[in-house]
């Protein structure tokens, strides 16, 4: 009997807004924005075996992960459209990250498809083809496809990789989620942020920068100020995009670690460590 082959299996990484200004809205109601996105180490994993016969199939034991809209099986998809191949996948999930959560879950799984099913189905797509393929996606996918820690301009698509320092972060996850299009929509949302360069961006650390969406998600959303609120007593607390997660950095593992257990005790919450290099890159050798 010929042997099973061994699945494709790669991490879908998360990301952190370490600071997010709105600088304007476009006329398809999309906002203009500075972010500095810096790449984490918790993740998801996604296992892709090759079809022949075409058909994208997606396995997950999450409840409301399997479905026909879901990124996943939509990025998979759009390659197969755009690349014309006949080739197939049965891909797999192990969720880890939460959904709405702001940490980039889903773009980032969208990302790890399409460098997966660009490597399984031999493609030799440039990854500038694929971020313009994920941003039709998502806003963030871009990003994981570059699989730098980025400063990020436009919608989040005009990426300049930037080397962060790496500090080990709490990151809260307060148990409700999001809407962001309810977030960017909100009348008070501050939208006429000065623009600022990519150079002040970086002399800042967590502390000195803000998150514009901040004080709008802590108006609609008390559960989610209060949390800020508590993780501020230790260190600048900070929102991820749109929330719901909210993140302090600290120089320290074991720092971290303390402020986690205690967090953990009303939330969920995590350490992760920073990152200027994905995993995703790594795994794949690229
Ligand atoms: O692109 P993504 O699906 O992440 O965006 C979700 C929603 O967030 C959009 O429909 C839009 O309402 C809002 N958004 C925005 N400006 C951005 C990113 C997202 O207005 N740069």
């Amino acid at each position: 009997m010929p042997a099973t082959p061994r699945p494709l299996t790669l991490p879908a990484p998360a990301k952190l807004n370490r600071m997010l200004h709105i600088v304007g809205r476009r006329q398809d109601g999309y906002h203009e924005l500075q972010t500095l996105f810096q790449i984490i180490d918790l993740c998801d994993y996604l296992s892709f075996n090759l079809r022949q016969d075409g058909v994208i199939e997606l396995t997950t034991s999450m409840d409301g992960v399997a479905h026909d809209d879901n990124l996943i099986v939509r990025a998979a998809k759009r390659l197969q459209q755009a690349s014309g191949t006949h080739l197939g996948a049965s891909i797999s999930i192990e969720k880890h990250l939460p959904m709405g959560g702001g940490l980039g879950g889903g773009s980032s799984n969208a990302a790890t498809v399409l460098k997966g099913l660009n490597q399984l189905w031999q493609l030799g797509l440039s990854d500038a083809t694929l971020a313009e393929l994920g941003l039709a996606l998502g806003a963030d996918v871009p990003v994981f496809v570059l699989g730098k820690s980025a400063w990020a301009e436009g919608v989040g698509e005009k990426l300049t990789p930037a080397t962060l320092d790496t500090p080990w972060f709490v990151v809260i996850h307060p148990g409700i989620s999001v809407s962001t299009p309810a977030i960017f929509q909100d009348p008070e949302l501050t939208r006429d942020s000065l623009p600022i360069t990519m150079a002040r961006a970086l002399q800042g650390g967590v502390a000195e920068w803000r998150n514009d969406c901040e004080a709008t998600v802590k108006k609609r959303y008390p559960r989610i100020a209060e949390a800020l609120d508590w993780l501020a007593q230790h260190a600048p607390s900070r929102l991820t995009g749109t929330g719901a997660c909210l993140f302090a950095a600290f120089e320290s593992q074991e720092a971290a670690q303390t402020v986690a257990e205690l967090a953990n005790q009303r939330w969920q919450a995590w350490v992760a460590r920073g990152l200027n290099t994905s995993p995703l890159q790594d795994a794949l050798g690229c």
